[in-house]
């Protein structure tokens, strides 16, 4: 089972900041879980939010700064000091060569940014990390883009609700790994999963009885803020 740290080591250090990504690599997490976006000039940066509202010291959406204007905010989400939020290369080049997975989400649930799966896949195979790469995304479209662009990659289709409808699409759009929300996981359910061949990936398990439970059932891939 591979642990992944949910935005970076992100009960310890501010989510999705090159620190809490470190942090996760030295705890001891298989990988990270983070969130790609894009800003007004078209840099892929990693930030849950569309907004930068909640995670720093200034306000609106990502897209409507330049890559340089958005290095001036503090990322530092409840923490001291100063942090700045960092963009997809600079993760890939802190992962290449090192045994750490990144799966990377697409947020292109809210906004469609313009071509950033293809943006996404092609930095992730000049930097020649794509065998550390786990794609995710809420966003049907995204993930059969994502699919296209590089048929040897993993892609998981994430989801927190409809169960049953997103089940199906699986089989429609032949997606073989289901990236549920972890309340959403029964054993009924995982073993169906494992029988048709699908891995799984769940998030955000809260504590160490649902990791264990989850464990138990033969999850592939648990992502947490925390490690257990
Ligand atoms: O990829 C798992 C999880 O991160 C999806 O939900 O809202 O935390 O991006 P969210
Ligand atoms: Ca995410």
């Amino acid at each position: 089972m591979i642990k992944l740290g949910h935005r970076g080591y992100s009960a310890k250090y501010p989510e999705n900041t090159m620190e809490a990504f470190i942090k996760a690599y030295e705890v001891g997490f298989d990988g990270i879980e983070t969130d790609v976006q894009m800003s007004k000039d078209g840099e892929l940066v990693l930030i849950h939010d569309e907004k930068i509202n909640r995670t720093s010291h200034g306000k609106g959406y990502v897209k409507d700064y330049t890559f340089k204007e958005l290095r001036e905010f503090n990322f530092c989400y409840k923490a001291e000091g100063f942090y700045s939020i960092p963009t997809l290369e600079e993760l890939l080049l802190f992962i290449k060569g090192k045994k750490f997975f990144v799966n990377l989400e697409i947020k292109t649930d809210h906004i469609q940014y313009l071509d950033i799966e293809k943006k996404v896949v092609e930095m992730v195979h000049r930097i020649g990390v794509e065998k550390q790469i786990l794609y995710s995304s809420f966003y049907l479209n995204s993930v059969i883009k994502l699919k296209q662009l590089d048929p040897q990659a993993y892609v998981g289709y994430l989801i927190e609700k409809q169960y049953d409808v997103k089940r199906a699409l699986l089989n429609e759009y032949h997606i073989t790994a289901f990236h549920p929300k972890y309340s959403y996981l029964t054993l009924k359910r995982v073993q169906e999963l494992k029988q048709s061949k699908i891995k799984i990936a769940t998030w955000t398990v809260p504590n160490l009885k649902e990791y264990k439970r989850l464990k138990e059932w033969g999850v592939d891939i648990i992502i947490s803020n925390d490690i257990f």
